[in-house]
């Protein structure tokens, strides 16, 4: 496994990778998660790439960018060991030299759920995406299903500045009592970590009232908010039954149906979703 920190470095060994070249792209602090989506990169690839970059423009001001958990060391082993060949692990003034000013920005469906409450993530996302599509000109890209929004606005930039490759969108890895797997659940205290369940039984309620055969979009909005709300600790930011296409809100059930969240935990905001298919 080779570890790659500037872009030149890895443009002169990008053409002698068989391709298909496949990319996941990180924050590194990995987790099963993570790892889900590199196992499936790797039987589906002659050549593997994975990025460690903790991209500072997808962060708010007043975000967790400065203590977002690091962990280079750990993240390097758990690599090797699936037989990763190349990591790239750019510095923040690789990526960003002074007076960067180019930017690439998908409307619309960026201005719902995570883009409403964090103004400018998807900029941040989409343009350091875009980027490393570039200076690794991967084949497949390999995104998890845990930020549906973001594999659906990546998708959506990919498609429409037609950039020449694949991406595939891989199932939420869950600790086995159901929450969902995120580097920040390390912020979590052990009360904290038992009042974040709360986001895997919402979803779970609406399921079920789902296959019960309700079809009120609003009905299964409410009973979410009312089971996080006997949660002392939770504090819900948004609460969405909507369109999986342009993440619009329902207000009867057509399938498929993206049923998503944000809650507070603490200091601590959790996102999960399920689909409705
Ligand atoms: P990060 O949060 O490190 O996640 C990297 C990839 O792992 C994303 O595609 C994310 O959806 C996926 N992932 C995270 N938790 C998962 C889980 N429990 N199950 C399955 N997949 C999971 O997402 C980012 O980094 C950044 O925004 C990035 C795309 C790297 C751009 O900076």
């Amino acid at each position: 496994m080779q570890v790659v920190k500037t872009i030149s470095e890895i443009r002169k060994i990008r053409p002698k990778l068989a391709e298909p070249v496949g990319f996941v792209p990180t924050m590194g602090y990995l987790h099963q998660g993570h790892l889900s989506l590199v196992r499936y990169a790797r039987v589906e690839n002659r050549s593997l790439v994975v990025s460690i970059f903790v991209n500072p423009t997808q962060f708010g001001p007043s975000e967790d960018f400065e203590r977002y958990p690091r962990d280079t060391e750990c993240d390097l082993a758990l690599l090797e060991n699936e037989r990763v060949d190349i990591v790239f692990m750019p510095s923040a003034a690789e990526m960003y030299p002074p007076r960067f000013n180019s930017w690439v920005e998908v409307s619309h469906v960026t201005e719902r759920l995570e883009g409403a409450s964090r103004p400018g993530h998807f900029k941040g996302v989409t343009t350091v995406v875009c980027k490393l599509f570039n200076i690794l000109q991967p084949n497949v890209a390999y995104f998890g299903q845990k930020d549906a929004q973001q594999a659906l606005v990546i998708k959506k930039m990919v498609a429409e500045l037609n950039m020449d490759l694949k991406i595939v969108t891989l199932p939420t890895v869950r600790e086995s009592d159901g929450l969902a797997m995120s580097s920040r659940n390390t912020y979590l205290n052990p009360k904290e970590r038992q009042a974040a369940l709360v986001l895997h039984q919402a979803l779970n309620l609406a399921q079920k009232l789902f296959s019960e055969g309700e079809r009120d979009a609003s009905r299964l909005r409410r009973e979410m908010l009312s089971l996080i709300g006997k949660e002392p600790l939770a504090k819900p930011d948004y609460v969405s039954v909507a369109d999986t296409e342009t993440l619009e809100e329902l207000d009867t059930l057509t399938l498929p149906a993206l049923v998503s969240l944000a809650v507070k935990i603490g200091k601590t905001r959790l996102i999960d979703n399920v689909m409705l298919e």
